[in-house]
Protein backbone atom coordinates (compact mmCIF):
# COMPACT_ATOMS: atom_id res chain seq x y z
CA UNK A 1 0.00 0.00 0.00
CA UNK A 2 1.28 3.43 -0.73
CA UNK A 3 1.15 7.29 0.76
CA UNK A 4 1.48 10.27 -1.38
CA UNK A 5 2.43 12.20 1.77
CA UNK A 6 4.30 9.41 3.25
CA UNK A 7 7.85 8.96 1.89
CA UNK A 8 9.62 5.60 2.60
CA UNK A 9 12.45 4.99 4.73
CA UNK A 10 15.67 4.26 3.80
CA UNK A 11 16.73 0.39 4.35
CA UNK A 12 19.74 -0.01 5.99
CA UNK A 13 19.74 3.40 7.30
CA UNK A 14 23.48 3.49 8.46
CA UNK A 15 23.55 3.38 12.41
CA UNK A 16 20.40 2.10 12.37
CA UNK A 17 20.61 -0.70 15.80
CA UNK A 18 19.10 -4.05 16.57
CA UNK A 19 16.36 -2.78 19.16
CA UNK A 20 17.63 -4.68 23.07
CA UNK A 21 16.25 -8.51 23.67
CA UNK A 22 13.74 -8.10 26.93
CA UNK A 23 15.34 -10.03 29.32
CA UNK A 24 13.60 -13.17 30.77
CA UNK A 25 12.47 -15.57 28.12
CA UNK A 26 12.28 -18.73 28.17
CA UNK A 27 14.58 -21.36 25.86
CA UNK A 28 11.72 -22.70 23.99
CA UNK A 29 8.36 -20.90 24.58
CA UNK A 30 9.98 -17.35 24.61
CA UNK A 31 8.23 -14.83 26.41
CA UNK A 32 4.73 -16.73 25.52
CA UNK A 33 4.39 -17.49 29.77
CA UNK A 34 4.49 -13.97 30.64
CA UNK A 35 1.63 -12.51 27.82
CA UNK A 36 -0.32 -15.89 28.98
CA UNK A 37 -0.34 -14.97 32.45
CA UNK A 38 0.21 -11.81 32.82
CA UNK A 39 -0.01 -9.86 29.60
CA UNK A 40 -1.27 -6.31 30.60
CA UNK A 41 1.54 -5.84 32.88
CA UNK A 42 4.08 -7.52 30.91
CA UNK A 43 3.59 -5.02 27.76
CA UNK A 44 3.39 -2.33 30.64
CA UNK A 45 6.71 -3.28 31.82
CA UNK A 46 8.30 -3.53 28.45
CA UNK A 47 8.63 0.51 28.18
CA UNK A 48 11.43 0.24 30.81
CA UNK A 49 14.02 -1.66 28.20
CA UNK A 50 13.45 0.61 25.36
CA UNK A 51 11.33 2.70 23.00
CA UNK A 52 11.05 -0.15 20.58
CA UNK A 53 12.15 -3.72 21.76
CA UNK A 54 12.82 -7.38 20.86
CA UNK A 55 10.44 -10.05 22.53
CA UNK A 56 10.29 -13.99 21.49
CA UNK A 57 7.37 -15.92 20.98
CA UNK A 58 8.41 -19.42 20.42
CA UNK A 59 10.61 -19.42 17.52
CA UNK A 60 9.63 -16.01 16.33
CA UNK A 61 11.04 -12.72 17.17
CA UNK A 62 8.60 -9.73 17.83
CA UNK A 63 8.58 -5.57 17.86
CA UNK A 64 7.03 -4.03 20.49
CA UNK A 65 7.05 -0.36 20.05
CA UNK A 66 6.36 1.57 23.59
CA UNK A 67 6.67 5.66 22.60
CA UNK A 68 3.56 7.48 20.99
CA UNK A 69 5.33 9.31 18.25
CA UNK A 70 7.10 5.59 17.00
CA UNK A 71 3.41 4.28 16.89
CA UNK A 72 2.30 7.20 15.11
CA UNK A 73 4.73 6.24 12.83
CA UNK A 74 3.82 2.26 12.49
CA UNK A 75 0.00 2.77 12.15
CA UNK A 76 0.74 6.08 9.29
CA UNK A 77 3.73 4.10 7.41
CA UNK A 78 2.77 1.98 4.19
CA UNK A 79 5.43 -0.37 5.27
CA UNK A 80 3.65 -1.83 8.19
CA UNK A 81 0.57 -3.78 7.22
CA UNK A 82 -2.39 -5.42 9.03
CA UNK A 83 -1.05 -8.69 9.81
CA UNK A 84 0.80 -10.74 12.37
CA UNK A 85 -0.53 -12.81 15.65
CA UNK A 86 -3.78 -10.64 16.63
CA UNK A 87 -4.89 -9.95 12.59
CA UNK A 88 -3.75 -14.01 11.57
CA UNK A 89 -6.08 -14.80 14.45
CA UNK A 90 -8.19 -12.60 14.11
CA UNK A 91 -8.97 -13.92 10.32
CA UNK A 92 -10.48 -16.96 12.04
CA UNK A 93 -13.48 -14.68 12.98
CA UNK A 94 -13.73 -12.24 10.34
CA UNK A 95 -12.17 -13.90 7.34
CA UNK A 96 -11.25 -11.70 4.69
CA UNK A 97 -13.85 -8.67 5.79
CA UNK A 98 -12.54 -4.95 5.80
CA UNK A 99 -10.36 -5.13 8.80
CA UNK A 100 -7.93 -8.08 7.66
CA UNK A 101 -7.51 -7.20 4.47
CA UNK A 102 -4.38 -4.98 3.01
CA UNK A 103 -4.09 -2.92 -0.24
CA UNK A 104 -5.80 -2.51 -2.48
CA UNK A 105 -8.88 -4.88 -1.47
CA UNK A 106 -8.50 -2.95 1.82
CA UNK A 107 -9.31 0.23 0.13
CA UNK A 108 -11.83 -1.25 -2.02
CA UNK A 109 -13.86 -2.77 0.84
CA UNK A 110 -13.41 0.40 3.06
CA UNK A 111 -14.90 2.78 0.33
CA UNK A 112 -17.44 -0.07 0.23
CA UNK A 113 -18.05 0.43 3.96
CA UNK A 114 -17.49 4.19 4.27
CA UNK A 115 -20.97 6.09 3.55
CA UNK A 116 -22.86 3.80 6.50
CA UNK A 117 -20.53 6.05 8.54
CA UNK A 118 -21.14 9.52 6.95
CA UNK A 119 -22.53 12.36 9.91
CA UNK A 120 -25.84 12.54 8.16
CA UNK A 121 -26.13 8.65 8.66
CA UNK A 122 -25.16 9.23 12.30
CA UNK A 123 -28.06 11.09 13.01
CA UNK A 124 -30.06 8.38 11.81
CA UNK A 125 -28.90 5.38 13.68
CA UNK A 126 -28.96 8.10 16.89
CA UNK A 127 -32.91 7.09 16.73
CA UNK A 128 -32.34 3.39 17.20
CA UNK A 129 -29.92 3.47 19.70
CA UNK A 130 -31.94 6.39 21.92
CA UNK A 131 -34.91 3.75 21.52
CA UNK A 132 -32.95 0.97 22.21
CA UNK A 133 -30.71 3.03 25.25
CA UNK A 134 -34.82 3.31 26.89
CA UNK A 135 -36.23 -0.03 26.19
CA UNK A 136 -32.71 -1.41 27.73
CA UNK A 137 -32.85 1.10 30.67
CA UNK A 138 -37.03 0.11 31.20
CA UNK A 139 -36.15 -3.40 31.84
CA UNK A 140 -34.30 -3.02 34.65
CA UNK A 141 -36.31 -3.39 38.11
CA UNK A 142 -35.70 -1.35 41.03
CA UNK A 143 -33.90 -3.38 44.44
CA UNK A 144 -32.84 -6.46 41.66
CA UNK A 145 -29.42 -7.15 41.34
CA UNK A 146 -28.41 -6.93 37.45
CA UNK A 147 -25.59 -8.08 35.25
CA UNK A 148 -24.48 -5.44 33.75
CA UNK A 149 -22.02 -6.29 31.21
CA UNK A 150 -24.46 -9.39 29.94
CA UNK A 151 -27.00 -6.56 29.78
CA UNK A 152 -25.34 -3.91 27.90
CA UNK A 153 -23.47 -6.33 25.37
CA UNK A 154 -26.95 -7.50 24.32
CA UNK A 155 -27.94 -3.80 24.08
CA UNK A 156 -24.64 -2.48 22.21
CA UNK A 157 -25.45 -6.02 19.69
CA UNK A 158 -28.89 -4.89 19.17
CA UNK A 159 -27.44 -1.48 18.39
CA UNK A 160 -25.42 -2.27 15.30
CA UNK A 161 -27.93 -4.97 13.91
CA UNK A 162 -30.52 -2.59 13.83
CA UNK A 163 -29.04 0.15 12.86
CA UNK A 164 -25.82 -0.70 10.53
CA UNK A 165 -27.97 -4.17 9.14
CA UNK A 166 -31.34 -3.51 9.83
CA UNK A 167 -32.15 -6.27 11.37
CA UNK A 168 -35.36 -5.72 13.10
CA UNK A 169 -36.30 -9.23 14.58
CA UNK A 170 -33.15 -9.24 16.59
CA UNK A 171 -34.58 -10.01 19.80
CA UNK A 172 -33.30 -13.54 20.74
CA UNK A 173 -30.55 -13.49 18.00
CA UNK A 174 -28.89 -10.48 19.73
CA UNK A 175 -28.78 -12.82 22.79
CA UNK A 176 -27.11 -15.74 20.77
CA UNK A 177 -24.63 -13.38 19.18
CA UNK A 178 -23.64 -11.83 22.83
CA UNK A 179 -23.36 -15.25 24.18
CA UNK A 180 -21.18 -16.85 21.19
CA UNK A 181 -19.03 -12.98 20.61
CA UNK A 182 -18.05 -13.45 24.54
CA UNK A 183 -16.57 -16.90 24.31
CA UNK A 184 -15.05 -16.65 20.91
CA UNK A 185 -13.32 -13.81 22.29
CA UNK A 186 -11.61 -15.01 24.98
CA UNK A 187 -10.89 -18.36 23.25
CA UNK A 188 -9.10 -16.35 20.48
CA UNK A 189 -6.46 -14.03 22.70
CA UNK A 190 -5.34 -17.73 23.80
CA UNK A 191 -5.32 -18.88 20.58
CA UNK A 192 -3.15 -15.79 19.12
CA UNK A 193 -0.22 -16.42 22.16
CA UNK A 194 -0.39 -20.31 20.89
CA UNK A 195 -0.06 -19.67 17.89
CA UNK A 196 2.99 -20.92 17.75
CA UNK A 197 2.49 -24.05 17.88
CA UNK A 198 -0.25 -26.68 17.09
CA UNK A 199 -1.77 -25.97 21.26
CA UNK A 200 -4.59 -24.21 20.39
CA UNK A 201 -5.56 -27.46 18.18
CA UNK A 202 -5.54 -29.97 21.51
CA UNK A 203 -9.33 -30.72 21.87
CA UNK A 204 -9.45 -29.30 25.75
CA UNK A 205 -13.39 -27.90 26.46
CA UNK A 206 -12.25 -24.21 26.23
CA UNK A 207 -11.21 -25.24 22.30
CA UNK A 208 -14.39 -27.15 21.96
CA UNK A 209 -16.41 -24.37 23.73
CA UNK A 210 -14.42 -21.63 21.19
CA UNK A 211 -15.26 -24.00 17.87
CA UNK A 212 -18.72 -24.30 18.82
CA UNK A 213 -19.38 -20.74 19.51
CA UNK A 214 -17.72 -19.69 16.51
CA UNK A 215 -19.75 -21.84 14.41
CA UNK A 216 -22.76 -20.93 16.03
CA UNK A 217 -22.09 -17.08 15.19
CA UNK A 218 -21.48 -18.11 11.52
CA UNK A 219 -24.90 -19.85 11.64
CA UNK A 220 -26.58 -16.57 12.63
CA UNK A 221 -24.91 -14.26 10.57
CA UNK A 222 -25.88 -16.55 7.47
CA UNK A 223 -29.36 -16.45 8.85
CA UNK A 224 -29.68 -13.12 9.01
CA UNK A 225 -28.03 -12.48 5.47
CA UNK A 226 -30.04 -15.27 3.95
CA UNK A 227 -33.47 -13.73 5.24
CA UNK A 228 -32.50 -10.10 3.86
CA UNK A 229 -31.78 -11.74 0.37
CA UNK A 230 -35.14 -13.81 0.65
CA UNK A 231 -37.06 -11.06 1.56
CA UNK A 232 -36.18 -8.57 -1.14
CA UNK A 233 -36.89 -5.55 1.18
CA UNK A 234 -35.04 -2.45 0.51
CA UNK A 235 -33.31 -0.69 3.57
CA UNK A 236 -30.47 2.01 3.53
CA UNK A 237 -27.87 -0.05 5.08
CA UNK A 238 -24.74 -1.34 4.70
CA UNK A 239 -26.26 -4.85 4.65
CA UNK A 240 -28.18 -3.07 0.97
CA UNK A 241 -24.63 -1.93 0.00
CA UNK A 242 -23.24 -5.62 0.15
CA UNK A 243 -25.63 -7.15 -1.58
CA UNK A 244 -25.99 -4.69 -4.39
CA UNK A 245 -22.01 -4.24 -4.00
CA UNK A 246 -19.72 -5.51 -6.75
CA UNK A 247 -15.56 -7.06 -6.33
CA UNK A 248 -12.53 -5.43 -8.10
CA UNK A 249 -13.61 -7.21 -11.32
CA UNK A 250 -17.07 -5.63 -11.62
CA UNK A 251 -18.98 -9.05 -10.30
CA UNK A 252 -21.52 -9.28 -7.75
CA UNK A 253 -19.83 -10.11 -4.00
CA UNK A 254 -20.37 -13.66 -3.28
CA UNK A 255 -21.82 -15.18 0.13
CA UNK A 256 -19.31 -15.23 1.50
CA UNK A 257 -17.94 -12.10 1.47
CA UNK A 258 -21.08 -10.39 2.21
CA UNK A 259 -20.90 -12.73 5.28
CA UNK A 260 -17.76 -11.52 6.35
CA UNK A 261 -18.64 -7.82 6.38
CA UNK A 262 -20.95 -8.66 8.28
CA UNK A 263 -19.36 -10.17 10.68
CA UNK A 264 -16.78 -7.50 10.73
CA UNK A 265 -19.37 -5.23 11.87
CA UNK A 266 -20.98 -7.14 13.61
CA UNK A 267 -18.00 -8.25 15.68
CA UNK A 268 -16.29 -4.53 15.55
CA UNK A 269 -19.57 -2.37 16.21
CA UNK A 270 -20.85 -4.67 19.57
CA UNK A 271 -17.69 -5.85 21.45
CA UNK A 272 -15.34 -2.43 21.66
CA UNK A 273 -18.43 -0.63 22.54
CA UNK A 274 -20.18 -2.97 25.14
CA UNK A 275 -16.59 -3.29 27.11
CA UNK A 276 -15.99 0.28 27.45
CA UNK A 277 -20.08 0.53 28.34
CA UNK A 278 -19.38 -1.94 31.35
CA UNK A 279 -15.77 -0.24 31.98
CA UNK A 280 -17.63 3.18 32.46
CA UNK A 281 -20.23 2.18 34.42
CA UNK A 282 -17.27 0.50 37.01
CA UNK A 283 -15.29 3.10 37.11
CA UNK A 284 -18.80 5.92 37.84
CA UNK A 285 -19.74 2.96 41.02
CA UNK A 286 -16.13 3.91 41.78
CA UNK A 287 -16.39 7.35 41.49
CA UNK A 288 -19.38 9.06 43.29
CA UNK A 289 -18.19 12.96 42.41
CA UNK A 290 -18.24 12.14 38.53
CA UNK A 291 -21.28 9.94 38.45
CA UNK A 292 -22.71 13.16 40.69
CA UNK A 293 -21.94 15.52 38.20
CA UNK A 294 -22.79 13.86 35.02
CA UNK A 295 -25.88 13.31 36.27
CA UNK A 296 -26.66 16.73 36.95
CA UNK A 297 -25.19 17.20 33.59
CA UNK A 298 -27.61 15.93 31.94
CA UNK A 299 -30.61 16.48 33.87
CA UNK A 300 -29.82 20.47 33.07
CA UNK A 301 -29.97 19.97 29.46
CA UNK A 302 -32.74 17.24 29.69
CA UNK A 303 -35.11 18.46 32.20
CA UNK A 304 -35.78 14.98 33.06
CA UNK A 305 -36.76 13.92 29.09
CA UNK A 306 -35.07 11.27 27.26
CA UNK A 307 -31.47 12.33 26.17
CA UNK A 308 -31.02 12.72 22.26
CA UNK A 309 -28.71 12.83 19.66
CA UNK A 310 -29.02 16.84 19.48
CA UNK A 311 -28.55 17.04 23.25
CA UNK A 312 -24.90 15.80 22.89
CA UNK A 313 -22.79 18.73 22.31
CA UNK A 314 -23.69 20.12 25.65
CA UNK A 315 -22.55 17.19 27.68
CA UNK A 316 -19.27 17.93 27.76
CA UNK A 317 -18.21 16.05 31.06
CA UNK A 318 -20.18 12.91 29.70
CA UNK A 319 -18.18 13.39 26.88
CA UNK A 320 -14.91 13.26 28.96
CA UNK A 321 -15.90 10.39 31.07
CA UNK A 322 -16.48 7.99 27.88
CA UNK A 323 -12.83 9.30 26.89
CA UNK A 324 -10.90 8.82 30.59
CA UNK A 325 -12.84 5.59 30.50
CA UNK A 326 -11.25 4.53 27.15
CA UNK A 327 -7.81 5.81 28.18
CA UNK A 328 -7.73 3.91 31.47
CA UNK A 329 -9.53 0.73 30.47
CA UNK A 330 -9.39 0.54 26.40
CA UNK A 331 -11.28 -1.89 25.15
CA UNK A 332 -8.97 -2.98 22.20
CA UNK A 333 -5.65 -3.22 24.26
CA UNK A 334 -2.91 -4.87 21.70
CA UNK A 335 -2.55 -4.42 18.36
CA UNK A 336 -0.15 -5.88 15.88
CA UNK A 337 1.46 -5.17 12.11
CA UNK A 338 3.45 -6.96 9.86
CA UNK A 339 6.51 -5.15 7.84
CA UNK A 340 6.57 -5.85 4.07
CA UNK A 341 9.76 -4.30 4.09
CA UNK A 342 13.02 -3.68 5.70
CA UNK A 343 12.98 -0.79 7.50
CA UNK A 344 13.82 1.42 10.34
CA UNK A 345 11.72 2.80 13.56
CA UNK A 346 13.01 5.25 15.57
CA UNK A 347 16.57 4.67 14.41
CA UNK A 348 16.07 0.71 14.52
CA UNK A 349 16.39 -1.82 12.40
CA UNK A 350 13.09 -3.69 11.72
CA UNK A 351 13.48 -7.00 9.09
CA UNK A 352 10.94 -7.61 6.14
CA UNK A 353 8.18 -10.12 7.45
CA UNK A 354 8.65 -8.83 11.06
CA UNK A 355 5.65 -8.76 13.62
CA UNK A 356 5.11 -5.74 15.41
CA UNK A 357 3.15 -4.74 18.48
CA UNK A 358 1.82 -2.50 20.24
CA UNK A 359 -0.65 -1.93 23.21
CA UNK A 360 -3.08 1.13 23.44
CA UNK A 361 -3.54 0.14 27.41
CA UNK A 362 0.09 0.39 28.30
CA UNK A 363 0.40 3.80 26.35
CA UNK A 364 -2.75 5.15 27.53
CA UNK A 365 -1.58 4.44 31.06
CA UNK A 366 2.19 5.59 31.07
CA UNK A 367 3.71 8.22 32.84
CA UNK A 368 5.57 9.82 30.85
CA UNK A 369 2.74 10.69 29.10
CA UNK A 370 -0.08 11.20 31.52
CA UNK A 371 0.19 13.25 35.19
CA UNK A 372 -1.63 10.45 37.89
CA UNK A 373 -1.97 7.93 35.34
CA UNK A 374 -3.47 5.45 37.06
CA UNK A 375 -6.26 7.94 38.50
CA UNK A 376 -9.48 8.04 36.95
CA UNK A 377 -9.70 12.39 36.12
CA UNK A 378 -12.16 12.67 33.43
CA UNK A 379 -11.11 16.69 33.70
CA UNK A 380 -7.97 15.96 31.60
CA UNK A 381 -10.20 15.73 28.39
CA UNK A 382 -10.84 19.41 29.01
CA UNK A 383 -10.25 21.68 26.56
CA UNK A 384 -7.43 24.00 29.05
CA UNK A 385 -5.97 20.75 29.78
CA UNK A 386 -6.23 18.41 26.70
CA UNK A 387 -2.86 20.06 24.96
CA UNK A 388 -0.86 18.33 28.02
CA UNK A 389 -1.22 14.79 26.20
CA UNK A 390 1.62 14.34 24.24
CA UNK A 391 0.29 13.31 20.18
CA UNK A 392 -0.55 9.70 19.51
CA UNK A 393 -0.20 8.91 23.65
CA UNK A 394 -4.03 8.74 23.29
CA UNK A 395 -5.93 7.28 20.04
CA UNK A 396 -8.59 4.84 20.92
CA UNK A 397 -9.81 4.90 17.22
CA UNK A 398 -5.89 4.61 16.08
CA UNK A 399 -4.86 6.63 12.99
CA UNK A 400 -4.16 6.74 9.24
CA UNK A 401 -5.70 4.41 6.92
CA UNK A 402 -6.53 2.39 9.38
CA UNK A 403 -8.63 4.44 11.56
CA UNK A 404 -11.86 2.81 12.72
CA UNK A 405 -14.69 4.28 10.44
CA UNK A 406 -17.28 3.55 13.82
CA UNK A 407 -15.49 6.51 15.67
CA UNK A 408 -18.42 8.75 15.68
CA UNK A 409 -21.10 5.83 15.86
CA UNK A 410 -19.28 4.80 19.18
CA UNK A 411 -19.29 7.92 20.82
CA UNK A 412 -22.79 8.88 19.78
CA UNK A 413 -23.95 5.40 21.41
CA UNK A 414 -21.45 5.30 24.49
CA UNK A 415 -22.57 8.74 25.49
CA UNK A 416 -26.81 8.10 24.36
CA UNK A 417 -26.48 4.96 26.41
CA UNK A 418 -24.69 6.59 29.46
CA UNK A 419 -27.23 9.65 30.01
CA UNK A 420 -29.88 7.73 29.38
CA UNK A 421 -28.90 4.93 32.21
CA UNK A 422 -27.08 6.97 34.88
CA UNK A 423 -30.09 9.55 35.72
CA UNK A 424 -32.02 7.57 36.03
CA UNK A 425 -30.60 4.07 37.75
CA UNK A 426 -27.91 4.52 40.72
CA UNK A 427 -25.86 1.18 40.37
CA UNK A 428 -24.17 -0.58 43.46
CA UNK A 429 -21.60 -3.40 43.63
CA UNK A 430 -23.13 -6.55 45.36
CA UNK A 431 -21.23 -9.29 46.81
CA UNK A 432 -20.16 -11.60 43.72
CA UNK A 433 -19.24 -8.54 41.52
CA UNK A 434 -15.84 -9.23 40.32
CA UNK A 435 -14.05 -5.91 38.49
CA UNK A 436 -11.12 -8.10 37.88
CA UNK A 437 -9.95 -8.03 34.43
CA UNK A 438 -11.07 -10.85 31.79
CA UNK A 439 -8.51 -11.07 28.99
CA UNK A 440 -9.49 -11.95 25.65
CA UNK A 441 -9.19 -10.31 22.09
CA UNK A 442 -10.70 -6.97 24.38
CA UNK A 443 -10.56 -6.74 27.90
CA UNK A 444 -14.07 -6.57 29.94
CA UNK A 445 -14.72 -6.43 33.52
CA UNK A 446 -15.05 -10.35 34.67
CA UNK A 447 -18.41 -10.19 36.17
CA UNK A 448 -20.18 -6.61 37.14
CA UNK A 449 -22.90 -7.33 39.29
CA UNK A 450 -24.65 -4.81 40.12
CA UNK A 451 -27.78 -3.57 42.34
CA UNK A 452 -30.04 -1.01 40.66
CA UNK A 453 -32.43 1.58 42.75
CA UNK A 454 -34.21 4.24 41.22
CA UNK A 455 -32.59 8.19 41.42
C1 LIG B 1 -15.53 2.03 21.68
C2 LIG B 1 -15.69 1.57 20.47
C3 LIG B 1 -14.62 1.27 19.46
C4 LIG B 1 -13.25 1.29 19.59
C5 LIG B 1 -12.44 1.64 20.83
C6 LIG B 1 -12.70 0.92 18.29
C7 LIG B 1 -11.35 0.86 18.01
C8 LIG B 1 -10.83 0.57 16.76
C9 LIG B 1 -9.43 0.66 16.43
C10 LIG B 1 -8.31 1.10 17.38
C11 LIG B 1 -9.30 0.31 15.11
C12 LIG B 1 -8.01 0.32 14.30
C13 LIG B 1 -7.32 -1.00 14.31
C14 LIG B 1 -5.90 -0.90 13.75
O1 LIG B 1 -5.32 0.18 13.64
O2 LIG B 1 -5.34 -1.95 13.44
C15 LIG B 1 -10.63 -0.04 14.63
C16 LIG B 1 -10.90 -0.50 13.37
C17 LIG B 1 -12.16 -0.79 12.92
N1 LIG B 1 -13.35 -0.56 13.59
FE1 LIG B 1 -13.56 0.16 15.45
N2 LIG B 1 -13.72 0.67 17.43
C18 LIG B 1 -14.91 0.87 18.08
C19 LIG B 1 -16.19 0.76 17.56
C20 LIG B 1 -16.48 0.39 16.28
C21 LIG B 1 -17.82 0.35 15.71
C22 LIG B 1 -19.09 0.75 16.46
C23 LIG B 1 -17.68 -0.11 14.44
C24 LIG B 1 -18.72 -0.37 13.40
C25 LIG B 1 -19.97 -0.44 13.60
C26 LIG B 1 -16.27 -0.35 14.20
C27 LIG B 1 -15.75 -0.84 13.02
C28 LIG B 1 -14.40 -0.94 12.77
C29 LIG B 1 -13.86 -1.48 11.51
C30 LIG B 1 -14.67 -2.00 10.34
C31 LIG B 1 -12.45 -1.39 11.61
C32 LIG B 1 -11.43 -1.78 10.57
C33 LIG B 1 -11.05 -0.58 9.74
C34 LIG B 1 -10.00 -0.83 8.68
O3 LIG B 1 -9.15 -1.72 8.84
O4 LIG B 1 -10.01 -0.11 7.67
N3 LIG B 1 -15.58 -0.01 15.33
N4 LIG B 1 -11.54 0.16 15.65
Amino acid sequence: MTSASVPPTTARAPGARVPPLVPGGLPLAGHAGPLLRDPLAFLASLRDHGDLVRLRLGPRTAYAVNAPELVGTLLKRPEYEVGGPLWDTLEVLLGKGVATSNGREHRRQRRMIQPAFRPERIAEYAKVMEEEARAAADRWEAGTTVDVGAHLFAAAVRIVSRSLLVVDSIGRTADDVSASLHTVFEGLYRRMVLSVGPLHRVPTPAQRRFERALADLHRLVDQIVAERRASGEQHPDVLAELLAGTDADGRPLDDREVHDHVVSLLVAGAENVASTIAWTFHLLSEHPDHEKRLVEEVNAVTGGRPVSFADLGRLPHTRNVVTEAMRIRPAAWIFTRRSVAETTLGGYLIPAGSDIVYSPYAMQRDPRSFERHLEFDPDRWTPERAGDVPEFAMMPFGVGNRKCPGDHFSLAELAILLATFAPRWRLSPVEGTDSGTKIGITLHPKRLLMRVEER
